[in-house]
């Protein structure tokens, strides 16, 4: 199969033949192989499922609809607001802060939060040219209804009962659910959530249609998702496909004591991709077993290259119980401005001068890298141009698929986040005792 990807993976560094001591054994990989087995026939069960799921919806997912919608849109507002939390905001979010461009015909804007000082600025917006998309799969999360049912009032006064209806759109699954209900009061648009958990639901109309409002190019993020995915599919091999591949030397480095899982973007714009891989790997790996066992790799964002003049002496002398993943962009080093030939007898600007500041950032990621490596400390480099959408869709896809490798290996169901519930209870429960405020 000729390999059109344009997602770069640079798996070496988490070996011991290349870093030594803190690397793992590549026979140790092949023998997980047997392992992955079951979890090989689901994947190629989940990709011809006619039924959305998170690996076939590149392919079931219906774009040209989401593009009809979103045109339309466009046409009508400048401005777009999504409330939603967790899933429902993260995907979108990412795809928009890391594809989008810089003015959009329509800015989206994402909600995440009950943060009130944050959430006063929505007293602000206009809603004549103002949309609103509610996210919500169970459409009960007290944020997201706490969130419209607070700036309803607001857009009532501006826009009158009845239209409402025309700037407002909801997701959601659930028609037993509040927010289908408040919808089905106000007589509000509703779009049906596919059947797929929200953090991994962003190659779905959760993910993709404010994409499309915010000026993403949806085509080439599910073009390089449906590459990614045929390619898992169809390659059995531990050795050739990469989720298994990676996803298999990151549960043997956690098997090592290594369950801090460092992602280090190395270009702002791929910050984002760290917010979402955050709750994907967080909430799907950290869980009990069958036997009770607690289990789970923890996430942790590293900005390069600010947090080597804050996180870096960690990494590198700490606890060895760490894995960086590198993003980087390999273009960068041909942009940006040229450090002047001035001042190059002061001992510090001379090695500066000359160079622009994108071959300083790339020599920076280089140093961190190998340094990392000198140590036997383990990393891997997944390297994408900017505003790449499709290497963007390939990499969904590959963590999203890494996740499920690690949870299948750990012995837990990725899918599910039995735990969080309780804290729902209690929070309705603290709410219930607190005085409310009769306006
Ligand atoms: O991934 C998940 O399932 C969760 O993080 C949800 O996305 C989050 O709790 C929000 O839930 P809902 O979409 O039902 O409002």
């Amino acid at each position: 199969m000729t390999d059109l990807s344009r997602l770069s993976i640079h798996s070496d560094n988490l070996f011991s033949d290349a870093i030594g001591a803190g690397g793992v054994d590549r026979q140790a990989l092949e023998d997980l192989s047997p392992r992955l087995a079951d979890l090989r026939e689901r994947v190629k069960a989940w990709y011809a499922d006619p039924t959305p799921n998170f690996l076939n919806l590149p392919k079931t997912t219906d774009v040209a609809t989401i593009k009809h919608r979103g045109q339309e849109f466009v046409r009508r507002f400048d401005r777009c607001i999504v409330f939603g939390i967790g899933g429902s905001s993260l995907g979108g979010e990412m795809l928009v802060r890391t594809l989008g461009p810089r003015h959009p015909k329509c800015a989206v804007t994402f909600y995440d939060n009950v943060d009130p000082s944050t959430l006063e600025e929505l007293g602000e917006v206009d809603w004549q040219h103002t949309l609103l998309l509610v996210i919500s799969k169970s459409g009960n999360t007290a944020e997201t209804l706490s969130q419209f049912l607070t700036v309803l009032p607001v857009m009532e006064h501006q826009l009158g009962d009845e239209r409402i209806k025309e700037h407002t759109l909801v997701i959601t699954e659930n028609e037993e659910g509040a927010l289908f209900e408040l919808a089905r009061r106000l007589d509000l648009p509703v779009i049906e959530h596919p059947p797929v958990g929200g953090r991994f639901s962003v190659l779905s109309v959760v993910g993709l249609l404010p994409a499309y409002i915010g000026g993403v190019d949806i085509d080439g993020v599910m073009e390089g998702a449906r590459a990614m995915a045929e390619r898992c599919v169809a390659a059995d091999s531990i050795l050739e496909n990469p989720a298994y591949f990676n996803g298999a030397a990151q549960y043997l480095h956690a098997e090592q004591g290594r369950t801090i899982s460092v992602v280090m973007p190395y270009a702002d714009h791929l910050r984002f991709i760290v917010n979402w891989f955050r709750q994907l790997w967080a909430e799907s790996l950290g869980k009990m077993d069958a036997e009770g066992r607690h289990k789970g790799l923890t996430p942790v964002e590293a900005h390069g290259v600010t947090d080597q003049h804050s996180q870096l002496q960690l990494l590198l002398e700490g606890p060895d119980d760490k894995l960086v993943t590198f993003l980087t962009n390999p273009a960068f080093r041909y942009r940006g401005s040229r450090v002047p030939m001035r001042f190059n007898d002061i001992p510090a600007i001379a090695p500066l001068a000359g160079h622009t500041i994108g071959e300083l950032f790339y020599a920076e990621f280089l140093a961190t890298r190998t340094t990392l490596s000198n140590r036997h400390r383990p990393n891997r480099t997944l390297s994408l141009l900017t505003r790449d959408a499709y290497a963007l869709g390939e990499l969904i896809i590959l963590m999203e698929l890494e996740t499920v490798v690690v949870a299948e290996l750990l012995g837990i169901n990725a899918f599910d986040q039995p735990a969080v519930e309780e804290s729902k209870v209690l929070t309705r429960q603290y709410l219930g005792k607190m005085n409310s405020v009769d306006t």
